[in-house]
This record gives structure tokens, sequence and C-alpha cells, in this order.
């Protein structure tokens, strides 16, 4: 095959929302004891082994949780989204996964319904392509998955 014709692997985006950075240090008795760079190079690897390629980024900030959700159309293929608190508020990520056109799979780590009765309504919900909660760390490999299962190789347009 000539150089720079092989098909590339499908790209996930992988995005933490608010607070995530804490990861580790943050109630360990609720989001487990690994950090988000222990969490992500794990993602990395998952992905690696099954020919794609992963990005991941963190903010705590809604308008750039949105700006980087408008840039993933035509560079990615998937997201992985833990929009934290803002999944149970935000209108504006919400309406950006909406328009980004792109399949997106929702993550917690806490399992979200057997907690404060708040945590149990997500507003993206309905946006995604389905939601995992509650297996700590885990979620995050089982929403990569669940991405890797939606797309196929180069796929994205
Ligand atoms: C979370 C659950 C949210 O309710 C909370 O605000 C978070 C983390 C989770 O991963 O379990 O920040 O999204």
């Amino acid at each position: 095959m000539p150089k720079g014709t092989r098909p590339r692997g499908p790209s996930i985006l992988v995005i933490h929302g608010p607070n995530l950075n804490l990861l580790g240090q943050r109630e360990p008795e609720v989001y487990g004891t690994r950090t988000l760079r222990q969490i992500d190079a794990d993602l990395r690897a998952q992905a690696r082994q099954n020919g794609a390629e992963l990005r991941s980024l963190q903010s705590n900030s809604e308008g750039d949780l949105v700006s980087a959700i408008q840039r993933a159309r035509g560079r990615h293929d998937a997201i992985v989204i833990n929009a934290g608190a803002y999944t149970h508020t935000s209108f504006a990520i919400r309406d950006a996964i909406q328009a980004a056109g792109l399949p997106a799979v929702e993550v917690h780590l806490s399992n979200i319904h057997r907690r404060e009765a708040w945590r149990a309504t997500s507003v993206l919900a309905d946006v995604c392509v389905g939601q995992i909660a509650g297996f700590g760390p885990l979620s995050y490999t089982l929403g990569v998955q669940a991405a890797l299962a939606q797309v196929k190789p180069g796929a994205h347009s």
C-alpha cells in the first residue's frame, strides 16, 4: 500500500467536565482513587489496542466544553463525555452535542440514579446514544468501548 494511503482508525474524543481534575483526591469513597491522568492513559491504551486514536481534555468551564464539542466535528468520530455537574444543568452542552452530530456516550463514575435526587436528571441523556454510570473508572472503559462500536474506521465527516 503506498505511503500515506493507509486508512486511519477511528478517533474518539473524551471530555471531562468540572472538578474531574481532582480525581484521586476528591471524595475517593464516591469517585475512587485513580487520577484523571491514570484514567486517560488507560483509555489511550485501550483505543490503541483497538486500532483507534483517543484524545482527551478536561475543563472546569462550561464555555470551553462547548467549544471543544464544536471543534470535534470533522476531527473525531465519537465523543465520550462526563460533564460532571453540568450534566444536570447545561442546555448549552446539550445543544453542542446535538449540533456536533457525532455519536456521544455519557459516562459517570458514580451511579447518579442512587444519589441525591437532583443528580438523577441528565439534560444530556437524550442527545447521547446511551449512558454508563456507577462503575468508577470502568464506566469510561465501557464508554470508549461503546463509542468504538458506534464508528467505522475513518468514518468521520
Ligand atoms: C459525576 C456525577 C456528577 O453528579 C458530579 O457532579 C460529578 C461527577 C460522576 O462522574 O459520577 O462531578 O459526573
